[in-house]
């Protein structure tokens, strides 16, 4: 392996070393590499301005603005016959070849919308549960899976990359993000979009930027300092734009220090398109503009268009151009943005065709993989887990597990064909209520049980009534509860306990059979009260189409869990940034989240943290984590040795010291500079090793990691910089100290 000092090329050493599996990224137009991927943007840049000085000004104002061409949305123009039913529509400019651009939500599959396609696609685990695998392969699969699909189904944008960082684990979206570490969010983002930009479709990226909480979302203010910033929420979207090459950012409806996402001259003229000169277009989260203004600020693209207050970005926008220079440049600027997106996906070259066919057999498999890498082996008391084929008599209790899994909910939503196999409604007086049910994915995990082990006798009650599942329980030799814990777009959890009573049911499960396993499908962390009863514990997540097998699988042993732990599980609120969710108890829950009266607002301090999100914040302040960032056990044992640190090059071997095949995550850290205290996540693999077998593992460091931003630029003190490496933050082995010289740059 090639190990460089250069930023982006260092970065990519660590995705060519990934596992053997890997391929190279591919980004627009199927480019082979993510520099392949920025010279296409840059290529079709220059394309785009031919044709944006063929326009006319009339045709200047159709790429600017779309609408949500679905037939609940009030006061809507005509929905033009070739706009497919999902997120967003912009019609195309047949005159010049610009193809329309059909927009679906897509971060976990082709989006259900609520059931207005009856279509079907394969629902992928959520965002945590697929970066919980710590394989951008994982990742880069789903994106391509979810590519083919909706060229099948003739979308040609997806609304997908989810790149907020975990700094809450009560965020209502933390299931549909990845991590709460920049170099872990940015490098499996960026496989997943060049996963399904490989597709010739349009990707996004999103939500840009600080979109830390649903908890009004429209006008609750993010405060961080500029430097805290860019080492932790920019920089994961800076990695994930470097290495997935998204046609679009999405900016994000909340404030970032008194300026909304999509108004934000700072993220999206300064940080965005300035200093990481990227080229692509920004379109506007759905009902996200504050004016026509907006514009000059930044944005490329109004989405949704019904939703906001007026079509600022149509007539008045026109007008405005006609009469100030400003905005007739910054016109043409949004128009040869998203051609550029455009050229370098090769969308117009590649036309997608509504009506194709898809391998739901094949594209389940990938699902299924997803899931089974993701699952996250908690908690195993002498070796409850895996279960024996030969069990008698097994209980199942809760979760629905009778049926399905549970998905989380918004516009994210994804269902297969038929739809959900439950759905529980949270709101009914609100047009978007249909996306807003507890859904649960047609996936049994008790048939998957039963097909594990077809000779016992597997009865399931439904954990409603506590007494009714103690009594199945104590005649079974294994107790096996599924407690859910539903996420959704819109909403805040108000705490991290299992709603429902399920914390009591499965204490009483516990007190009742030694032999009880707990299947989490949570959305994010959840508080375990009763966790020392328990035999085992494994986080599923919301595990998607296959997420039945996925599971049984693991529970049975033919797969070896290798999942690890993408954000902090605190074992208390108290141990938060903020113990308290602003907001949380002085607002009533609304989908929109827009302000309850025009003056409303509202402050997230993401100055008391800063870029210390997650185990960084624990490590700061001393917090022990219920589990922490990076864990996941196995059923088979590792050992890393050999620490080395040159440069900006680190390597180490890992090896297999148990008895079965089983994956290995990787992780070597920065412990401190300069002899003071500071952790961050540095290198990562995830490698699969046979009983015995060991790997030595090479992984460049990308110096933005080692850094500080300070004077407009990125800064490393000269002096010695401590590495260790680790089965998860909190443990790690032992320490070593190499100096490095200073030095500063721009991005
Ligand atoms: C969400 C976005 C989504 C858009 C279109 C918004 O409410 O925040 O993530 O892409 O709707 O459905």
């Amino acid at each position: 392996m090639k190990h460089s000092l250069s930023l982006s090329a260092a970065i990519v050493a660590i995705a060519i070393a990934a596992p053997a599996a890997a391929k190279p990224a591919a980004g627009p137009a199927g480019a082979t590499s993510p520099q392949a991927a920025a010279a296409a943007m840059d290529a079709a840049s220059t394309r785009a301005a031919q044709t944006v000085a063929k326009m006319t000004v009339d045709e200047k104002t159709v790429l600017t603005h779309g609408i949500m061409p679905l037939p609940f949305v009030e006061n809507g123009p005509p929905i033009p016959a070739e706009a497919v039913p999902g997120a967003g529509y912009v019609p195309g400019i047949p005159r010049l070849a610009i193809p329309a651009l059909t927009e679906s939500d897509a971060s976990l599959g082709v989006a259900y919308v609520g059931g207005l396609r009856k279509d079907g696609a394969t629902g992928l685990p959520s965002g945590v549960a697929q970066a919980a695998s710590w394989n951008p392969e994982v990742l880069r699969s789903g994106g391509a899976m979810i590519g083919s699909e909706a060229r099948a189904k003739g979308f040609n944008v997806l609304l997908a990359g989810g790149t907020n960082l975990m700094r809450d684990p009560r965020n209502g979206r933390t299931f549909e993000y990845l991590s709460e570490d920049p170099l872990l969010s940015g490098m499996l983002v960026g496989a997943a979009i060049s996963g399904i930009q490989s597709n010739h479709i349009i990707s996004t990226i999103k939500h840009y930027a600080l979109n830390g909480q649903e908890t009004a979302r429209q006008f609750v203010d993010s405060r961080i300092s500029e430097s805290a910033a860019r080492e932790s929420d920019l920089l994961a979207f800076q990695i994930g734009i470097e290495q997935g090459q998204p046609g679009s950012v999405m900016c994000s409806y909340n404030q970032i220090n008194g300026h909304h996402g999509c108004d934000n001259d700072w993220t999206l003229n300064q940080v965005l398109k300035r200093d990481w000169r990227w080229k692509g277009f920004v379109m506007s989260d759905w009902g996200a503009l504050t004016g026509l203004d907006n514009a000059l600020h930044g944005l490329d693209q109004q989405s949704g268009a019904q939703l906001d207050k007026a079509v600022w970005l149509g007539e008045p926008l026109k007008d405005a151009a006609a009469k100030d220079p400003a905005y007739a440049a910054r016109r043409d600027d949004m128009n040869r943005r998203v051609l550029t997106a455009i050229y370098a996906t090769g969308l117009d070259r590649n036309p997608v065709a509504p009506g194709g066919k898809i391998d739901f057999a094949k594209n389940g498999d990938v699902a299924e993989e997803a899931a089974k890498q993701g699952i996250v082996l908690l908690r195993n008391t002498d070796g409850a887990l895996p279960l024996a084929k030969s069990a008698k008599r097994i209980a199942v209790i809760g979760g629905y597990a009778d049926g399905g899994v549970l998905s989380g909910g918004g516009s994210s939503q994804v269902q297969g064909e038929g739809g959900p196999v439950a759905s529980i409604p949270v709101v009914s007086d609100s047009p978007f209520a249909a996306l807003m049910a507890q859904n649960f994915q047609r996936s049994s995990p008790m048939k998957a049980i039963k097909a594990q082990a077809p000779n016992a006798v597997v009865t399931f009650r439904d954990g409603r009534y506590i007494a009714e599942a103690v009594e199945q329980a104590k005649q079974a030799d294994v107790a096996i509860v599924f407690a859910t814990q539903w996420a959704t777009e819109g909403l805040d959890q108000p705490d991290l306990s299992l709603p429902n009573g399920q914390d009591a049911l499965i204490a009483a499960v516990a007190a009742a059979n030694p032999h009880t396993i707990v299947v989490l499908e949570t959305g994010g962390p959840v508080m375990m009260p009763w966790l020392d009863k328990t035999a085992a514990v494994i986080e599923a997540w919301f595990p998607g189409a296959r997420g039945g097998p996925a599971i049984a699988s693991v529970l049975f042993g033919e797969t070896n869990p290798g999942g690890h732990l993408p954000i902090t599980f605190p074992a208390s609120l108290a141990d938060l940034p903020r113990p308290h969710l602003d907001g949380s108890d002085t607002l009533e829950p609304n989908f929109m989240g827009g302000p309850p009266t025009p003056d409303a607002k509202l402050s997230a301090d993401y100055t008391v943290e800063g870029s210390d999100v997650g185990y960084r914040w624990n490590a700061r302040t001393g917090h022990k984590a219920l589990f922490p960032f990076g864990f996941g056990l196995s059923y088979t044992s590792f050992a890393s040795s050999g620490l080395a640190v040159a440069g900006t090059a680190a390597s180490l071997t890992v090896k297999n010291t148990g008895q079965r095949a089983g994956a290995a995550v990787a992780q070597v850290y920065l412990v401190s500079r300069g002899g003071k205290a500071s952790q961050r996540l540095v290198g990562f693999r995830r490698v699969e090793l046979a009983p015995g077998a060991s790997q030595k593992l090479s992984m460049a460091i990308d110096p933005r990691l080692l850094a500080d931003w300070t004077n407009d630029g990125w800064s490393m003190p000269a002096g010695s910089y401590s590495f260790a490496s680790g089965s998860d933050a909190e443990h790690l082995g032992p320490v070593v100290t190499v100096r490095m010289p200073g030095k500063t740059w721009k991005d």
